[in-house]
């Protein structure tokens, strides 16, 4: 934490009680906050560039669009004190217009997203396969990252039952260069001309609109259900991983086999991942409900508080090597099919750098919703492979955005300037910013002195020239069809999907059966629930009984014969200790409750790297002038990744919210402490004290010692276990 207060203030300063009127310079940004880089246009840096940052609101006086200054804005030019409006009123009509236009489409996937700017630092372990510049030893690059939702419209909730996305902007010194993964290593489909078809049918419904962001409906179960090779990202839907605990918790992969070259020209495939320095964590799935009611924006705002207080979210970046042989497989595993993983106890994952996020964007609009990732933007020494999905994505990202975001000229955007310069010949369109100067925007030219000459006609820098790869491109018939090459695992649907379920620990695989149960539970068609449970008794017999028996169904025979797929213990996100950082605290005192206790307990848990979040009966301050931050009104367990209870509750440990708080905290297998007659509040809700992980002690801050314990572990897994 980098300083004692509890982030998530709207500004830098407290607001006066009563309306400014005398104009001053604009409010400093909040510490945490940064903008996108100053860049011109076309990517070179700004003179003074701490002085012009791309700030709008940079006065103290009002002015229109053009900077004209104004007198007032708060009535309209009429013709007499209770005329008509006049037309002549070019404010107002500026106004108007320009709030009529303030929304531009949102993104027709991922709509719903976070973003946090951050720096990237290469360890150097990548070189001897990849010549990229940021990876080498040392090399810091600014980096944007965006999180994202996929089903869901932009006001939809944070914590629903979904992929989440994970593009990471890197602004290094050979231009950009764009991870746009996932927290789920395969997808839905291998080829990206069913992508339409796999998010036609996770949409709402397009007769009544609903459901909003979620995949427990009839159209997504009919497709899935339909499509086998869906079957394995499907599996990771109903996961834990499918309800992250926080952006911060999830990991990331970029799915695609990707091809690296070195300095030499030599290849080698590679899978990328994101590592969390916190582990991986879920929510359970009670949890997540009730935190979509509760606080819709529950991932945005705990990456951006988790930011503000600086316990600064951190990931490894680590790839999976494999040699760049002509069959493009490794270990059986076709390395051209992005429904498989290459499991990492077969190849594992090498760090090869890592990714601080360290500050909050100034402005929504302009950086996360204006960002434009695209997978083909690739630097020198990182190329695409000939996997179908991919190659659909390489055409779809430019095509969305020019109707995204109005035009050609979006990579100008602030927040998508690249850090090298840019001399391409693109010309004119739509919000042209650069002022291209030249008469000759042509190749070959004379007029211009030849300039900008390729690279490779220029005799410069030989590591941009990597264009040409010693890759052979698949040679053929022109067939709409996938041929596997030896290893047949393009064509298997299901190994890889009992390998996952097999992985998990008991408590996971709970959680998996649930979820399925749910989602086939909320369909209305029996036909798509018994296709459906044909595929679950093929994965595993017990989950396919086991689902069978919450739909009231009977169970049908398996059909397939997978074998016993090995177990890959990394599937698994129960079993490890992580660091607790950034976790909230909440704990419930009142005005009886010893001031040295919460001071104490207060700075003990800042100092652990938490966030304590006092929760007290009504408003305003205890006795000695600390904020409560949650009332028991306003206060829900969800928010919390402990909960904590003062000494001196009194007829507050009877309080039916404080049971509330209780009781869910233990339902959903949290780490819940008592200092003092704060234990009665445990009983009072009818939660067993001695169970696993409640904890009951005299002191406030000998408390902490044994929650911090327990929250490596994230929750108390015992007591959910039948
Ligand atoms: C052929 C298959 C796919 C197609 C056609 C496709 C298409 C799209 C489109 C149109 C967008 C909206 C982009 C925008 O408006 O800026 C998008 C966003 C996104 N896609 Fe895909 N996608 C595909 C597969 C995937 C896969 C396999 C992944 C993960 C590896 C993925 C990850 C993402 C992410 C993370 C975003 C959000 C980017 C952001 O935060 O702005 N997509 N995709």
């Amino acid at each position: 934490m980098t300083d004692q207060t509890v982030p998530g203030a709207p500004g830098s300063e407290p607001p006066p009680l009563e309306e400014p009127e005398t104009p001053r310079g604009p409010l400093p940004p909040k510490p945490d906050q940064s903008a996108p880089a100053t860049r011109t246009a076309t990517g070179a840096p700004v003179e003074g560039a701490e002085k012009s940052l791309p700030r709008a609101q940079q006065g103290e006086w009002l002015t229109t669009a053009g900077g004209v200054r104004l007198r007032e804005t708060d009535h309209s030019l009429k013709a007499g004190p209770r005329g008509p409006t006049l037309l002549q009123d070019h404010h107002l009509r500026e106004k108007i217009t320009h709030f009529d236009h303030e929304r531009i489409p949102e993104r027709v996937v991922h709509a719903r997203g976070a973003g946090a700017h951050g720096v990237f630092v290469g360890y150097g372990t990548a070189e001897s396969v990849c010549a990229a510049g940021f990876l080498k030893k040392d090399v810091e690059t600014p980096t944007f990252v965006r999180f994202s939702t996929v089903l869901g419209s932009r006001g939809s909730a944070d914590t629903v039952r979904d992929t989440r996305g994970f593009a990471t902007k890197f602004y290094t010194e050979e231009g950009v260069f764009d991870l746009v993964g996932n927290n789920i290593p395969v997808f839905f489909i291998q080829d990206g001309i069913k992508f339409p078809d796999v998010i036609h049918a996770g949409k709402p419904h397009p007769d009544r609109e609903i459901p909003q962001a979620q995949s427990a409906h009839d159209t997504f179960w009919d497709f899935v259900s339909l499509h086998s090779e869906a079957q394995h990202h499907t599996i990771w839907n109903m996961s834990d991983r499918g309800i992250p605990r926080s952006y911060r918790t999830m990991e990331g992969f970029g799915v695609h086999t990707f091809r690296l070259v070195n300095e030499a020209g030599e290849t080698a495939l590679v899978k990328f991942h994101w590592k969390p320095k916190l582990g991986v964590h879920g929510q359970v799935w009670e949890e997540a409900q009730i935190t979509a009611g509760m606080d819709p924006d529950f991932h945005r705002r705990d990456l951006a508080d988790a930011i503000e207080s600086g316990a600064y979210p951190e990931w490894e970046l680590g790839i999976q090597v494999f040699p760049d042989t002509p069959d493009q497989a490794f270990a059986g595993i076709d390395l051209l099919d992005p429904t498989k993983i290459v499991p990492e106890e077969l190849a594992p994952v090498q760090p090869i750098g890592k990714m601080v996020l360290n500050r909050n964007p100034t402005n929504f609009f302009a950086e996360t919703e204006q960002v434009a990732f695209h997978v083909g933007h690739l630097v020198p020494g990182i190329d695409v492979t000939d996997d179908a999905l991919m190659q659909t994505r390489l055409f779809s990202y430019v095509d969305t955005q020019l109707t995204r975001l109005g035009g050609p000229n979006f990579e100008q955007l602030p927040i998508n300037r690249t850090h090298a310069p840019v001399n391409d010949m693109l010309r004119d369109g739509f919000h042209q910013h650069a002022v291209h100067a030249g008469v000759a925007p042509y190749h070959p030219n004379s007029l211009d002195g030849g300039n900008p000459f390729p690279v490779a006609d220029g005799g410069g820098d030989p590591v941009s020239a990597l264009a040409d790869l010693p890759v052979v491109v698949s040679e053929g018939p022109k067939v709409r069809a996938h041929e596997a090459q030896a290893p047949i695992s393009f064509d298997d649907h299901h190994t890889q999907v009992r390998q996952f379920y097999r992985s998990l620990t008991p408590i996971e695989q709970e959680h998996v059966i649930e979820a399925y149960t749910f989602e086939l539970n909320k369909c209305y068609e029996q036909a798509i629930k018994e296709r459906q449970l044909q595929h679950l008794v093929e994965i595993d017999p017990t989950l396919g009984q086991r689902v069978a028996e919450g739909l009231g169904l009977p169970c049908p025979e398996p059909q397939l014969d997978l074998g016993d797929p090995d177990p890959s213990p990394a599937l698994a996100m129960v079993g490890q200790e992580w660091p607790p950082d950034g976790r909230m605290l909440g704990i419930v005192v009142t005005e009886a409750t010893p001031s040295d206790d919460v001071r104490a307990l207060r700075e003990a848990v800042f100092g652990a790297g938490m966030v304590p979040l006092l929760i007290t009966p009504t408003g305003g301050m205890l006795p000695d002038g600390t904020p409560g931050q949650r009332t028991f009104a306003t206060a829900r367990s969800v928010e919390f990744d402990a909960l904590l209870l003062g000494a001196g509750l009194g007829e507050a440990a009877t309080h039916p919210q404080v049971a509330l708080l209780v009781q869910e905290c233990f339902r959903h297998a949290k780490v819940i402490g008592a200092w003092g007659d704060g234990a009665e509040a445990i009983t009072a809700a009818g939660c067993d004290a001695t169970a696993p992980g409640v904890l009951s002690v005299s002191g406030a801050t000998e408390l902490l010692d044994g929650v911090l314990g327990l929250l490596t572990r994230h929750r108390v897994w015992e007591r959910m276990l039948p």
